[in-house]
């Protein structure tokens, strides 16, 4: 049911996997559905908040009810663009984005014409846009996702670290039920203080309503 967990906050919410072209018709992406971003959306507009919906690989999914405004995005350029773009008064970001660490350094202006037998792509290292948030950050709260297979809580608790975030949801993409596809997932939070909560498996939709809840206790303690 509605809420006023996070009314009149500005927040800004990345979803589904980033497409970096080789070629007019062809790129590198990955397999993010956008279910959790787009759940994270719908449940922040529900809770009162002025929501931007950056997404990617997400033409088939409809804008939840609420949502403020959505921006279609290609490549992790043109995300970086859209999120940087409305950073500055924003309250809360919460990059739930599947992002492509490399794209190709050249992309090519035609269609590439199959020859050998072999194709050598030369790509070229992408921005991290939430370490750059991260460096950043004023009155923001910043929430990361990491997706891993294995060594999750250690991996995870480097990535809240090194990005600077207040809070990161951890899964595991390799457990039954948890991950870029599917309806469900299994999360663990982890927090800067070293706590940790960890989830069972459930709704992409019902761990949507308990990250804004958290997030929004967040922007709570940071405003007292
Ligand atoms: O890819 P990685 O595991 O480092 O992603 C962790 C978090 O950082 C995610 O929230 C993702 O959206 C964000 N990220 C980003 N830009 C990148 C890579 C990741 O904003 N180039």
């Amino acid at each position: 049911c509605r809420t006023s967990l996070l009314k009149g906050k500005k927040v800004i919410v990345t979803a589904g996997g980033t497409r970096e072209p080789i070629d007019p018709v062809r790129f590198i992406g990955n397999h993010s559905s956008g279910r959790m971003g787009f759940a994270i959306a719908k449940a922040a507009a529900f809770a009162g908040a002025d929501v931007t919906l950056v997404a990617g690989s997400n033409d088939h999914l409809k804008t939840p009810a609420g949502v403020a405004r959505r921006i279609d995005v290609g490549s992790t350029n043109d995300m970086k663009a859209a999120v940087d773009s409305y950073y500055d008064d924003c309250d809360l970001v919460i990059k739930s984005a599947a992002v492509a660490d490399y794209r190709s350094a050249h992309p090519a202006a035609n269609k590439i014409k199959k020859s050998d037998e072999t194709l050598t792509l030369t790509m070229a290292k992408n921005p991290d846009i939430l370490y750059g948030l991260g460096q950043r950050k004023a009155h923001q709260v910043l929430i990361g996702f990491a997706a891993e297979t294995t060594n999750l809580i250690e991996y995870g608790t480097a990535k809240l670290k090194k990005k600077n975030l207040d809070m990161l949801v951890a899964n595991d993409v390799s457990a039954e039920g948890a991950g870029f596809q599917g309806t469900t997932n299994i999360a663990t939070f982890l927090f800067p203080d070293g706590s940790m909560e960890k989830l069972e498996k459930m709704d992409k939709e019902d761990l949507a309503a308990v990250i804004v809840e958290r997030a929004a206790a967040i922007l709570a303690k940071k405003n007292q």
